[in-house]
């Protein structure tokens, strides 16, 4: 385990959201909470990162900035290397986070009251990004059986077959649940999505976050006619905990659907990047990987801790073991499926702040997602005090 990820550091005062009283106070009715919520890291970034940004900030001037060439170079090459992914700088589309990519997709490929698909529980802003421009949410929830999630294949051909729905968002690996999906399960996706001429938009944010014996499998990269039905979302934002920076990168191969996707961009005047965002992302990709492979065995490491903690102290939570992603879903329904009643355990007794699972939808009440992209101090400190609000 490296040292280096030990070390406690305080975000307070820092305009961390994770970590701003004043959010905390927003979001859980009390500002004095040990925070394993919103999904940035307590690691300082890679020093390669932090290297690059000094440099740009002493040349003291920070004007209109865009990416040249050597931009789209560090992104082709970290997929081509990470994930054995060919793509070509006419793909990629810049846009400030991939939040507000999901936001602009809907406005390029839907009308009013058009219908996006979603597999819930999920990353709660992707039913937000739907709503509110305008469409219908469709639920393609997940099946859970002991503990392991798996789509609901019968459900999607079902679904995907009313001519409203126009895409699909696909969370690989997916938030909350971790699950790092095979080959054969987006195989059998991709495959109904096109048959029915459903586009796939693949949220592939958390794709460099892959846990020991799972494989990530670029949706774009099982075939070419998967790659022509597909958008993907990629972002440095997460890999290298660089998310305030607002970088991301969309892979659009299709031309026709990029060119779509590009219009609602001009419109709205997304262009350039700022200039830190720039360089950060360039040495992270170009240098950042053993930075990224520390990291790796620290969380993997945090899940074993995670796992242990509960076996031996929680009997009554169960700890969905993720495949992929810095997320934990903790499974705490034999206490209580009713979420005032786990909120009160988590925020009042435990002072934890932690995402509800019923954030993420339906299936996801009676759970509890944490955050372990932090030192072990930090999350033994948490799981302590569950463990003690449980006990009460
Ligand atoms: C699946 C998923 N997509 C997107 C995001 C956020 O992306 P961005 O910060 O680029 O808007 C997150 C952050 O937690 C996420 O989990």
């Amino acid at each position: 385990m490296k040292e280096y990820l030990n070390e406690v550091i305080d975000r307070k005062g820092t305009n961390s959201m994770k970590w701003d009283e004043r959010f905390l106070q927003e979001q859980f009715g009390r500002g004095d909470l040990l925070p394993l919520w919103v999904a940035d890291m307590d690691f300082k970034c890679p020093q390669a990162v932090i290297d690059a940004m000094m440099k740009r900030v002493e040349h003291g001037i920070f004007g209109y900035s865009f990416r040249d060439d050597s931009y789209y170079e560090a992104v082709i090459n970290w997929y081509k290397k990470r994930h054995d992914w060919e793509t070509h700088k006419e793909w990629i589309v810049f846009t400030p986070g991939v939040v507000p990519a999901l936001n602009y997709l809907v406005q390029a490929f839907c009308s009013p009251k058009d219908k996006v698909i979603i597999q819930d529980p999920v990353y709660y802003p992707f039913r937000k990004a739907i709503l509110d421009n305008g469409c219908k949410v469709v639920y393609n929830s997940l099946k859970m059986e002991n503990g392991y999630y798996t789509m609901d294949f019968d459900d999607l051909k079902e679904k995907v077959k009313d001519p409203a729905v126009k895409f699909l968002i696909l969370c690989s690996p997916h938030n909350p649940v971790g699950r790092v999906w095979t080959k054969e399960e987006l195989i059998r996706l991709g495959e109904i999505c096109i048959e029915n001429n459903v586009i796939v938009v693949a949220d592939e944010i958390h794709s460099d976050l892959i846990l020991k014996g799972h494989k990530h499998i670029p949706f774009a990269n099982i075939s070419e006619e998967f790659a022509k039905n597909a958008i993907i979302c990629t972002a440095p934002s997460k890999t290298f905990n660089l998310a305030g920076l607002q970088m991301s990168n969309m892979i659009i191969p299709n031309e026709k659907l990029r060119e779509s996707f590009k219009k609602v961009l001009t419109r709205n005047h997304i262009e350039l990047s700022n200039p830190f965002g720039i360089v950060a992302l360039m040495a992270a990709y170009k240098e950042g990987e053993p930075w990224l492979e520390d990291v790796l065995d620290y969380l993997e490491s945090n899940v074993d801790f995670i796992q242990g903690f509960v076996n031996e102290k929680m009997d009554q939570v169960k700890f969905i073991r993720p495949q992929g992603t810095y997320l934990g879903w903790l499974d705490f329904r034999e206490i209580t499926k009713n979420k005032k009643e786990l909120d009160h355990i988590l925020i009042n007794k435990a002072k934890v702040a932690l995402d509800g699972g019923y954030w993420f939808g339906k299936g996801g009440e009676g759970f509890a997602r944490i955050n372990f992209a932090c030192p072990q101090k930090t999350l033994e400190k948490a799981l302590n005090r569950i463990e003690k609000a449980i006990k009460e």
